[in-house]
Order: C-alpha cells, then structure tokens, then sequence
C-alpha cells in the first residue's frame, strides 16, 4: 500500500523518542511505523488507533499479536474478510479479502494514548491511504480517534456525525460505520460484546459489499 510514513519518520517528536527507547529495550521489536495491511484495491478499510507497544509494534502488521486482533481477525476471517489462519505474527500468512487495515497514529504512542498534535499531524498518510483507494466503499472506524481522524480526514464535521457504537453516516462515496474499539479493555468491562463487534463488521462488510 502507498502513503506511508518513512521508517524513521520524524514527524512526531515524542513518538520518534519513544520508538527509540523501544528499539533499545525491546531490539527484537519492529519498532517503526507500522504499515496499512491489505491492497489499495480493497472495498472496506478498517482504521485503528494505534500499534499496541507489544503487538504492532512488535510484530509490524496492524492488530498483529495482541488482544484486540484476536479479537478482530478472528470476526474478519468469520465474514470471509480475510482467509488463512491468523497466527499473531506477520509471517503467518494471513491474507485479507476485499479490505485493508490501517492506524489512524502509525507509531506505538506511550499508554497507548496520541496527543490531538500527533494524531493530526498523523492523519496526512490516513488521508493519503484513503485516496489511494479508487474501490473504497466503506470504512469501518475502531474508536472514537479513528472515527473523528477519518471524518477530519474526509473534510466532514464531527458536529454533524457524533461518533456512537453501529453509528453509519454517508460521507460523499462513503460510507463509515463505527464500532467501539476491540480492546481488552472494552471487552472486560462489557462495554462491547463479541456480539456487538460482530454486528458493525457485518454492518461494514454489507455498506462495502452490497451483493454479498
Ligand atoms: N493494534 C493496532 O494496530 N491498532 C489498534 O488500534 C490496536 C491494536
């Protein structure tokens, strides 16, 4: 996929630091920007947040080796978005169907958190993977981040599109569907059930691929 971050991108200063701080405690890591997964090609684009310290950023491919892609390739390869088996490694030869899976931040953040600074000055390769689409239908947001960075990204007023759990607003060509993310987190304290992630995945796959 194009419009992505050099590998020692400098953009964000803190983010370089932290990734540099990685790379010495955690050497074995990939500990750089983590690029889109998928073909520009693709129907459906999924947006994250960010690599996870121990999974993304370890592994290098979005959602590889923590909780929260579990969770998510285990529900894409239910709806036929993505084929093979999913080995929480990027070698393990996964392929995804028809989507794509980015980070609305590329680099692994501190606590898991991007400042507005970051996440804006991020959303330039957001933006740019967006364009690089000429299939794109849908997009399926992981977030209230990823939700407000992809309607900044698409010159849309939060205003307008509050983000909410199965929300689904026509953007231009597009449509976006959003979800709570997939975390641990979420998960644990019941605020999203496998049920319910199950349900939005449908909900995009469907606006993407409406003859399926
Ligand atoms: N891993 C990612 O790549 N993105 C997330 O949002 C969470 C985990």
């Amino acid at each position: 996929m194009t419009s992505e971050p050099r590998r020692d991108c400098a953009l964000c200063p803190r983010l370089a630091g932290f990734r540099a701080q990685n790379r010495e405690t955690y050497p074995a890591y990939f500990n750089a920007p983590v690029p889109s997964f998928g073909t520009h090609d693709a129907r459906l684009l999924i947006v994250g947040l960010a690599p996870g310290l121990h999974g993304a950023n370890a592994t290098g491919r979005p959602f590889t080796g923590d909780y929260a892609g579990d969770l998510l390739y285990r529900t894409l390869l239910r709806h036929g978005l993505a084929k093979g088996t999913y080995g929480r490694v990027a070698s393990d030869g996964l392929e995804l169907v028809d989507c794509a899976i980015t980070n609305a931040v590329r680099c692994v953040p501190p606590e898991n958190k991007p400042t507005p600074a970051e996440i804006n000055t991020c959303r330039q390769f957001l933006t740019a993977t967006i364009s690089s689409m000429p299939h794109l239908r849908a997009i399926l947001a992981l977030g209230k981040i990823a939700h407000d960075s992809v309607l900044t990204a698409l010159v849309a007023r939060k205003k307008d599109h509050p983000f909410g759990h199965g929300t689904s607003y026509g953007i231009g060509r597009l449509l976006l569907v959003s979800s709570y993310h997939c975390s641990r987190y979420n998960t644990n304290t019941g605020k999203l059930t496998e049920e319910m992630f199950d349900d939005a995945v449908k909900e995009a796959k469907i606006a993407a691929m409406p003859q399926l």
